[in-house]
């Protein structure tokens, strides 16, 4: 059953990649930044060959499908789906090319006549929250031998540049995360992905751990910019704040990014998971 705490965060969801879709291509989606680095890992482990048809799920402003049509040659075929159309509108403006098609479908729920010889899904599993649904869907995709790769972030403070603000911002405001939001983490280490993908039925799975490195700026620069490219109801509630405990805040933020930071700069170090597994 679906519920509606799940239709209502899938709601939000879209909402709030429509509107920052194009902040994060412009920042991010990028594969020589931070994470992003990530991208050539995940298409090599997909093995990708000449003639290939493959769906890059959640494609967002197309990060990965670009990668992917560099491997699979003319005679081959990739689809990008994304639940945000704004996303989907920068992917097809900046990948023009004849075996490249875009859609909107969501994870949970998406059906093509033609089974995928690979199926990629970069930093998005954590944020379905029917999660199993999905990995279904895309094992019913796929051809039978046919290859899954997913790369996640890594849970809690592997991942500092998120985890400094969002332990410090929950003290200050307890229903900062809205209910029904899924555990963002619960991919976020080897055995909980594993788990759930051979739940899931898939075989051969094999995870490839990742320290990246991403240098915000100082310390001022990290929180203006995290600040400028948090989707509105968030920003919102952290301007409700009076200013002393905004001041708390920002202390509480930066006493936290002091063991990253030398000569003012911060350089965060970043875990990713690359997974890949077959059908
Ligand atoms: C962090 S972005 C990753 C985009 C892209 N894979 C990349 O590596 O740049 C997460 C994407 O997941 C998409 N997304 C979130 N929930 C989704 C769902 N249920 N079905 C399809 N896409 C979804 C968002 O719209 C967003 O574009």
């Amino acid at each position: 059953m679906v519920s509606s705490s799940s239709i209502e965060y899938k709601k939000r969801m879209i909402k709030t990649w429509n509107e920052i879709a194009p902040r994060y291509h412009k920042r991010w989606a990028n594969k020589s930044i931070g994470p992003f680095q990530s991208t050539q890992k995940l298409v090599k482990m997909a093995k990708l060959r000449s003639g290939y048809f493959v769906l890059d799920l959640a494609c967002g402003t197309g990060a990965v499908t670009r990668e992917i049509l560099g491997k699979i040659g003319k005679t081959g075929h990739v689809i990008g789906v994304d639940t945000s159309k704004t996303a989907l509108q920068i992917a097809r403006k900046s990948i023009k090319a004849e075996n490249a098609d875009f859609a909107i479908f969501d994870a949970e729920n998406f059906e093509f006549n033609q089974k995928f010889d690979v199926i990629t899904c970069q930093y998005a599993l954590f944020f379905f929250p029917n999660a199993t649904k999905a990995l279904h869907n895309i094992k019913k995709s796929l051809r039978k031998g046919g290859t899954l790769v997913i790369a996640t972030h890594g849970a809690g403070n592997t991942v500092p540049y998120f985890s400094n603000i969002l332990d410090s911002v929950q003290k200050f405001i307890p229903d900062y995360i809205p209910s029904g939001a899924p555990d963002l983490d619960r991919f976020g280490n080897k055995a909980g992905l594993k788990k759930a993908i051979a739940k899931a039925g898939f075989s051969q799975i094999m995870i490839q751990e990742y320290k990246f490195w991403y240098s915000p700026g100082t310390f001022s620069k990290y929180l203006s910019d995290y600040l400028k490219y948090l989707a509105k109801p968030l920003k919102e509630k952290i301007d409700k704040l009076n200013p002393k405990q905004k001041a708390e805040l920002k202390q509480a933020i930066k006493q936290k990014t002091i063991p990253y930071t030398k000569n003012n700069v911060i350089k965060f170090p970043w875990k990713v998971l690359i997974l890949s597994a077959k059908n």
